[in-house]
């Protein structure tokens, strides 16, 4: 099986980031090819909306975008990883899902996706709001759904792993969500 990490957030080695990694670590002794790549790293330009994709299902501008789009159909699995900024994923998340468009044939039916991989993905975030605010005043939820309304389109298994109240990566306070995390990675 091979799985694909994405983090989609700036801060290597914080909330999200250790999440995302103990969800690779179940991957990986479940015998799964693992790879990661960081979002922040890369260019990603946002989507210019030329519509030229919808009948070519490429995008028309060249830059990383590309490289991590071909992982994306390549991969059995699929960790995506956003801290929450305002309610919602990251703009660097948001851009990709957005240049993300291009990988699904657009038909009268809604989109469609033409690639049988990904079929399982675990979606990450994290937030500084202490549950149950997090989730009552619709922080958590809106950058959930965000991602949820890319993955969805693929019609993937989606399963969700959380970390509130918290800004700096602190292992006692995620005990729980690092616990769930490496879970998942290892029943996906
Ligand atoms: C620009 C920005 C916007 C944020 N917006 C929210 C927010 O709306 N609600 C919230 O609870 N936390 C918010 N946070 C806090 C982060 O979600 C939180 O600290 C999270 O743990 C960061 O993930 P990381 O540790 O992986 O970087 C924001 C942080 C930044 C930098």
């Amino acid at each position: 099986m091979k799985a694909l990490g994405i983090l989609a957030g700036p801060r290597k080695g914080q909330v999200t980031d250790h999440l995302l990694d103990e969800v690779l670590r179940g991957l990986k002794d479940k015998g799964a090819e693992v790879k990661k790549v960081y979002l922040y790293d890369l260019k990603i330009e946002p989507c210019l909306a030329c519509n030229a994709c919808k009948d070519t299902q490429e995008c028309v501008i060249n830059d990383d975008f590309k490289a991590v789009a071909q992982e994306l159909v390549n991969a059995d699995a699929v960790v995506f990883a956003s801290p929450v900024y305002v309610g919602n994923v990251t703009s660097v998340a948001k851009a990709f899902f957005d240049r993300g468009v291009s990988l699904f044939k657009m038909t009268n039916f809604g989109p469609k996706w033409l690639h049988n991989k990904p079929k399982k993905v675990v979606l990450v975030t994290a937030c500084f709001a202490p549950f149950p605010f997090s989730h009552i005043l619709g922080i958590v939820p809106g950058c959930v759904n965000a991602m949820k309304n890319f993955f969805g389109m693929m019609k993937a298994k989606i399963r969700v792993i959380t970390a509130t109240g918290g800004w700096d990566f602190d292992a006692k306070k995620c005990k729980g969500a690092l616990a769930k995390a490496y879970r998942e990675g290892l029943n996906i």
